[in-house]
């Protein structure tokens, strides 16, 4: 196979780590873009480029592609995967933190899918790697903003892949299930400062504690989601959506065949 040039964002931490590994131990050519370029040591000691990336910013968002188009000429495949997390009831979090949540997982995907497109339009070739969540095909109460913005990405997404289509430019969605990584970190301290002392608290400290309880269940590695964003890569017809990881496929089929009263009802059950 070809190698591919490859631009990763959240290169620094969790999947887009394990991804940028992934993809160079395959033999692609990958720029792994994050702000924490020091996390990034292994990246470019396993032969990948790194650049420093604050993807909601429009100057380091050009900056980033120019760079790639300058060294390489191309961009072959985006993988938009730098993503965050939010916590606590509507009515509590400000809504400039879910702005600022919506320019990492919404916004941020967006610009660089601008900036990359010219060139795969006119080369009629290239793949764009959306990691959205299962998060992205259903809702849980506290976690209402990180909802919206995965499934606005994948509204996104889907028409991305209607419009780019003609021009040969394959979209695909990756949605993880429960993988370990540092996203849950700030869970159960921002449920907490959000919603832990009002009309919320309970299903607040319910979730919380759900939230540290991960600690001891199993989750997946995020090495085995980067095997399958390879996959999603590499594939010579894509499948639209990869599910993957521990229960994103259960959690899928559950959420898609149970009546929304009776999910509202099992999901709101506090304790
Ligand atoms: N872990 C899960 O269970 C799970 C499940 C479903 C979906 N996902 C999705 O998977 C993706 C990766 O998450 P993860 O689990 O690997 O979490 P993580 O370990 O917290 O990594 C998040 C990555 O996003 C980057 N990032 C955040 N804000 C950024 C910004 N403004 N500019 C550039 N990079 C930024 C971080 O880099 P810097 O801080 O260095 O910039 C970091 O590399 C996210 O989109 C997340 O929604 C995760």
């Amino acid at each position: 196979m070809a190698a591919r040039i490859c631009l990763v964002t959240g290169a620094s931490s969790g999947i887009g780590h394990a991804t940028a590994l992934e993809l160079l131990r395959a033999g692609h050519v990958v720029y792994g873009a994050a702000r924490r370029v020091e996390r990034m040591e292994a990246v470019r000691a396993a032969g990948g480029h790194v650049l420093e990336t604050d993807v909601t910013s429009e100057a380091d968002a050009e900056r980033a592609v120019r760079t790639i188009l300058g060294e390489r000429g191309r961009v072959d495949v985006l993988v938009n995967n730098a993503g965050a997390g939010l916590h606590g009831a509507i009515e509590d979090v400000p809504v400039e933190r879910a702005r600022r949540l919506f320019e990492v997982n919404l916004f941020g995907a967006a610009r660089l899918t601008q900036l990359v497109l010219p060139g795969m339009r006119e080369r009629r070739s290239g793949r764009i790697v959306n990691v959205s969540s299962i998060a992205g095909r259903f809702s849980l109460p506290m976690v209402a903003w990180y909802h919206a913005s995965k499934h606005a990405l994948e509204a996104f997404s889907d028409a991305l892949r209607q419009e780019v289509r003609p021009f040969g430019v394959e979209v695909v969605v990756v949605e993880p299930g429960l993988v370990r990584t540092e996203f849950e970190r700030e869970a159960a301290r921002e449920l907490r400062a959000f919603s832990g002392g009002g009309a919320y608290r309970r299903l607040a400290e319910a979730m919380a504690r759900r939230s540290e309880g991960l600690a001891t269940v199993r989750m997946s590695d995020p090495a085995g989601v980067a095997r399958t964003i390879r996959r999603a890569v590499e594939a010579p017809r894509p499948r639209l959506r990869y599910p993957t990881g521990h229960l994103a496929r259960p959690l899928l089929a559950f959420a898609a065949l149970t009546p929304d009263r009776l999910f509202d009802r099992l999901v709101t059950r506090i304790g």
